[in-house]
């Protein structure tokens, strides 16, 4: 694996892919076919995972990784901190977190490692790497 960012130990890694592969088996996605599953560890070793969730109003589809950070702070409240989110896809291509994802992902996880399968295959990443410059109100 490329690594950029080794705070992750294969353990971690490993139950973290694992259940981003089974949350992705719930994915709602009738208009892509493209199903995602996302799992996150938490600074204080909370574990959620979410699949994306598609809608025929196509603006309106959840990615996997939102769903994941959308219920952990539901769970959790907003004072959870992402230490390592981790993306898989049923079609094991390279898949790295939208934009939007991203941003998100930096709201709650300014320190967090991003597991995915890029070009180069599977990788880690700072956030910080994915979306430097991420916007922050105040
Ligand atoms: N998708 C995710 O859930 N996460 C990503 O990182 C990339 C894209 C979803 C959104 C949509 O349901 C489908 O993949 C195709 O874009």
């Amino acid at each position: 694996m490329k690594s950029a960012a080794k705070t992750l130990s294969d353990r971690e890694r490993r139950r973290l892919l694992t259940l981003a592969r089974k949350s992705m088996k719930q994915a709602h996605a009738p208009y892509s076919n493209f199903r995602v599953g996302a799992a996150l560890l938490t600074t204080k070793g909370e574990i959620f995972s979410g699949c994306n969730v598609e809608n025929a109003s196509y603006g309106m589809t959840n990615c996997a990784e939102r769903t994941a950070i959308f219920t952990a702070v539901a769970e959790l409240g907003s004072k959870m901190e992402i230490r390592a989110i981790a993306v898989t896809n049923a079609q094991g291509v390279p898949c790295s977190p939208c934009g939007a994802c991203r941003q998100v992902i930096f709201e709650f996880g300014p320190d967090a490692t991003v597991v995915f399968q890029s070009a180069k295959g599977w990788t880690e990443s700072h956030i910080t790497e994915l979306l430097p410059e991420g916007f922050r109100l105040k």
